[in-house]
């Protein structure tokens, strides 16, 4: 059995992620930590109980991780998640946040990859505020990990938030640098262009949330924004380089965290994060040349055998 621990952010795309490892046969999931990211940490935390309770999973332990960036203020995806990061269509009944652990989210971390070392994938899929703090404070944990799932970053200059960054990447360039330079366990990175080249259909969202399940009625209320959105969104848009489609990022990550088998990678390559250009602040840097001499080495997605990865979102919401 896989043993999970998530970091989220909960949009609209780590609620599929999520339960996307819920359905997954052979995958334990030892904890869902929550920071701030595509909304506030409260609402992450909110949404992330949101999701458990739909899918009868409210015994998975949440932790509450950082509020903010190790340096500088939140960004917000409220304009594509919505204001509460699920697509504004709130549950009257969510769940309280008396139903978060005590524990902190770094604490957890820590405490869940100690109790089983070697054993446990962390699948982060929000800025990297919580890992990078985790790693300051037990610079052991990599090393105990069985391995790290990264959505986020790019590989070549395209940024879907800044010029040049990619949200997860650009909301908290320091911790995204850490992790990148600290983390040395085998990692593999859904950057913002293989999410962009692996799309899904619109017509397969359509039979995806035409499901009968409340599961499908719940994804199919959180995801109207999404499709108002991108459907008037011209950045949006020309992102589509290869035909129309939905780009549910850290869903990519959790396929590759269940199943490597499903994804195809580049060559191993040493990465980091520039943390000072004006307009490239947060962009992931390759050094296909390993001018920067380190020893430890990425993969970086290139391709999910689709057919597959449909099947794993059909099954999630079942
Ligand atoms: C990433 O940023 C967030 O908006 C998504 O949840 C995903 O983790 C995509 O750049
Ligand atoms: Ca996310």
């Amino acid at each position: 059995e896989k043993k999970l621990v998530l970091d989220v952010d909960t949009g609209v795309d780590d609620a599929q992620a999520i339960m996307m490892a819920l359905a997954a046969p052979n995958v334990e999931v030892l904890g869902i930590t929550c920071v701030s990211g595509n909304t506030s940490l409260e609402n992450s935390c909110r949404n992330t109980l949101r999701v458990l309770k739909v899918c009868q999973r409210l015994e998975i332990p949440v932790f509450s991780g950082a509020a903010e960036p190790l340096v500088g203020h939140p960004l917000s995806a409220g304009s594509f998640h919505g204001q509460d990061g699920l697509g504004d269509a709130p549950d009257p009944d969510a769940p309280g946040l008396e139903l978060l652990q005590t524990e902190g989210a770094v604490e957890a971390i820590i405490r869940l990859v100690n109790e089983n070392p070697g054993e446990v994938c962390l699948v982060a899929m929000a800025p990297l505020t919580n890992l990078a703090l985790a790693v300051k404070i037990d610079p052991t944990l990599p090393q105990k990990l069985k391995g790290l799932f990264i959505m986020g970053g790019n590989t070549d200059s395209r940024g879907n938030t800044t010029v040049c960054g990619e949200f997860n990447f650009a909301a908290d360039p320091e911790a995204a640098y850490i992790v990148l330079n600290r983390f040395f366990c085998p990692t593999y990175i859904a950057t913002w262009e293989f999410c962009c080249e692996n799309k899904l259909p619109w017509s397969f969202c359509d039979n995806w949330l035409a499901q009968d399940s409340d599961k499908a009625r719940f994804m199919k209320s959180i995801f109207k924004h999404t499709t108002d959105t991108v459907a008037t969104c011209a950045r949006y848009q020309r992102e589509m380089t290869a035909g129309p489609g939905f780009v549910s990022c850290d869903s990519y990550a959790m396929a590759a965290a269940i199943d490597d088998s499903f994804v195809w990678v580049s060559e191993p390559v040493a990465v980091t994060v520039e943390l000072q250009g004006t307009y490239t602040r947060g962009m992931m840097v390759l050094d296909k040349l390993g001018v920067l001499e380190k020893e430890h080495q990425v993969l970086i997605m290139r391709t999910v055998d689709l057919e597959s990865f449909k099947g794993m979102l059909m099954d999630s919401l079942k």
